[in-house]
């Protein structure tokens, strides 16, 4: 029985296009601004939706997306950077939890006196973990654990608006933190869909690790792709 409705979300074109030429009576939305695209695969329904990069964007996206299409299930996919040094390009992340690395306090400074990010501290925002839907976690632990020949990693998705490229930050996060990789939407994404009580699950392939020195290399979002839609060729919702 393939029933329920699946919103598929990417921010950028090489994340969203695959998705969108496998899309069988394919419509086009636009919602202020945000591109949706409906239509099937493989007999499911299936919402396309571009959210642009970042937290506000995936954030809005989310909200529009529930509001206007009303979905079963929302799965946030796409490119990270590992933020571990035994997690390699081509790796896959499912999102058991997610949380915000980038909201902090910090410590009265006064003129002169620099600035030290390794003093800030998680606030409560970063400390208000989101957690990804159960059910789907497993039904894509087992699909993917048993179909992909590189590692999948079942853990914390780490999100925000950085693009952090220095090994020492990327460090120090971790052992805040604990996550597994960093995005620039997911956040957005948990946090709507668990205000709405939407199950949802991000899905994160690895396209570059600076801890290991391997550069970005965005095809990898095609990767992703291809395999979700032979789980959604093998699995019903
Ligand atoms: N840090 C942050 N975002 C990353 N992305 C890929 N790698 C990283 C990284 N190391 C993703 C984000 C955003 C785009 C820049 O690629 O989610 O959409």
């Amino acid at each position: 029985m393939k029933n329920k409705t699946i919103l598929i979300q990417g921010a950028m074109d090489i994340e969203v296009e695959y998705f969108i030429s496998q899309l069988e009576k394919k419509e086009k939305h636009i919602i202020a601004e945000y591109e949706f695209y409906t239509g099937y695969i493989h007999a499911q329904k299936i919402i396309i939706s571009k959210t642009l990069v970042g937290v506000i964007n995936a954030t809005t996206a989310t909200t529009i997306g529930i509001i206007a299409f009303h979905p079963d299930i929302v799965i946030n996919q796409g490119i990270a950077g590992a933020h571990r040094s035994s997690i390699h390009i081509g790796d896959i992340i499912i999102g058991e939890k997610c949380c915000n690395i980038n909201a902090y306090s910090m410590p009265t400074k006064q003129e002169g006196h620099s600035s030290n990010p390794f003093e800030w501290e998680p606030n409560k925002r970063a400390k208000n973990i989101q957690l990804g839907d159960k059910a789907l976690i497993n039904t894509f632990k087992d699909f993917f654990e048993s179909n992909y020949d590189k590692t999948i990693y079942v853990g914390t998705l780490g999100s925000g608006d950085v693009f952090n490229r220095e090994f020492d930050r990327i460090s120090w996060l971790q052992n805040q933190f604990n996550h597994l990789c960093e995005d620039m939407e997911s956040i957005g994404t948990y946090s709507v869909c668990n205000r709405f009580q939407v199950p949802c699950i991000g899905i994160r392939i690895i396209s570059n690790n600076e801890l290991t020195n391997e550069q970005l290399d965005k095809e990898q979002a095609i990767v992703l792709q291809k395999f979700l839609i032979d789980f959604l060729q093998s699995k019903a919702f």
